[in-house]
């Protein structure tokens, strides 16, 4: 490490909140899915930012589009109408199974939007209760609405009192589902493949199941596509690909490149809940945000990205099954499209670490789970290139 590099690094755990353990690297600048660090060295980045930098870094349309926007209006606030909010809202609409969008800045804002509009809708509705139901090993922020419907006791310490009203249920478990709803339920909220809990895709025939219960009840169905939404599993949203649409679904993470965004989409039956003054976000649709969103969402759509994170995270697949097949130490390899994980027998941390140093930006999800999170845009030669450093580095364990 070069002098430089460790006074920064030491300077920052020293100004820097201590909320994150950090790795000792400071990086500098990105192309494509490419990242280099302040002294120079070069990685292969299948972090992306934790699945925000969808475009890959440097992206010349999003450049672009951030400059020219930032010189005519970064921000005007929502007490007036914008061209890009309304178009990236539109975008969004015309594009899913939803009518209206609630625009702010984070994944965990987006869902303490969705938990106060299934409240909201519940009381519109003269429905009994407000309870509502998350499941076990999801993570949904960091707020103290989303923080609860974490199903994470990890997350939860030392935090109490947190929000009531908020129960858990095993995912993927349709009968520990029915067994805690009841007539106080308003709301069910779930990702439709678990990322921070170690990568686990529903199954079709739960998400099915969980839709009629919906149905049959009156309650709200939430997906949470912080993390899966944007084109990750191969379609704009995840649940397209299982052909299960909720009644509210939220976005953040990769929907501006990078650009700090979240959304809230809804039916308009579910968007009755909410009337002017009911919630509101200063930032939250900014013009500089949304402008990046437009682009990202133009490439997703009409530049091949979907099609690339098909073919890709088919190719992904392949290889990291050839890798598992070669080591022990791989018991799983989980995900769709380009949001992928193998499970392991050895500490994820010692073989991020490793990664690193061997020139590759992986993340943990879960306790045993390294995650595969790519820019959309990564190439067969990419994927490669991260195989075998993965390769070099697990022959060591
Ligand atoms: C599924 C899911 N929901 C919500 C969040 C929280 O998003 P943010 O960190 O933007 O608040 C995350 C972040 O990892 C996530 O993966």
């Amino acid at each position: 490490m070069s002098e430089k590099m460790d006074k920064l690094v030491k300077l920052g755990s020293d100004v820097v909140m201590n909320t994150y353990t950090r790795y000792p690297v400071a990086l500098d600048h990105g192309d494509g899915a490419y990242m280099w660090d302040i002294d120079g060295k070069k990685y292969v980045d299948f972090v992306g930012g934790i699945a925000v930098n969808s475009l890959g870094c440097n992206n010349e349309k999003l450049v672009k589009k951030i400059s020219e926007q930032a010189a005519k209006l970064i921000h005007c606030s929502n007490l007036y109408y914008t061209e890009p909010q309304i178009q990236l809202a539109n975008m969004l609409v015309q594009n899913s199974d939803f009518d209206k969008v609630f625009f702010c800045n984070s994944g965990a804002e987006a869902n303490e939007a969705a938990l106060k509009l299934c409240r909201k809708y519940a009381k519109l509705k003269n429905k009994k209760g407000s309870d509502i139901i998350t499941m076990i090993k999801s993570f949904h922020g960091r707020t103290y609405g989303a923080v609860t419907a974490t199903g994470q006791d990890k997350y939860h310490k030392g935090l109490d009192p947190l929000l009531p009203g908020i129960k858990y249920a095993e995912y993927n478990n349709i009968e520990s589902l029915k067994s805690v709803v009841d007539e106080n339920t308003c709301a069910i909220m779930m990702e439709v493949i678990q990322g921070e809990g170690g990568i686990i895709p529903a199954e079709k025939e739960y998400l099915q199941a969980v839709r009629k219960l919906c149905d049959e009840n009156d309650i709200l169905l939430v997906f949470d596509e912080v993390q899966t939404g944007v084109g990750r599993s191969g379609e704009l949203f995840a649940y397209q690909v299982y052909g299960v649409a909720p009644d509210i679904a939220t976005l953040a993470k990769g929907l501006a490149g990078g650009v700090p965004i979240g959304a809230m989409l809804a039916t308009d039956n579910a968007a009755q809940g909410f009337n002017p003054g009911d919630h509101a976000s200063t930032f939250g649709g900014n013009s500089l945000a949304t402008a990046a969103g437009t682009v990202v969402i133009d490439e997703i759509m009409n530049n091949g990205i979907l099609e690339n994170v098909k073919k890709q995270g088919a190719y992904l697949t392949q290889k990291l099954n050839e890798l598992k097949n070669k080591y022990e130490i791989i018991k799983n390899v989980r995900g769709m499209g380009l949001m992928q994980g193998i499970q392991i027998t050895v500490p994820v941390g010692e073989v991020v670490k490793k990664c690193i140093e061997n020139g590759l930006l992986v993340v943990g999800a879960g306790s045993d789970v390294v995650r595969f999170v790519p820019p959309l845009i990564i190439s067969e030669k990419e994927i490669d290139e991260a195989i075998e450093i993965l390769d070099n580095v697990l022959k060591q364990f």
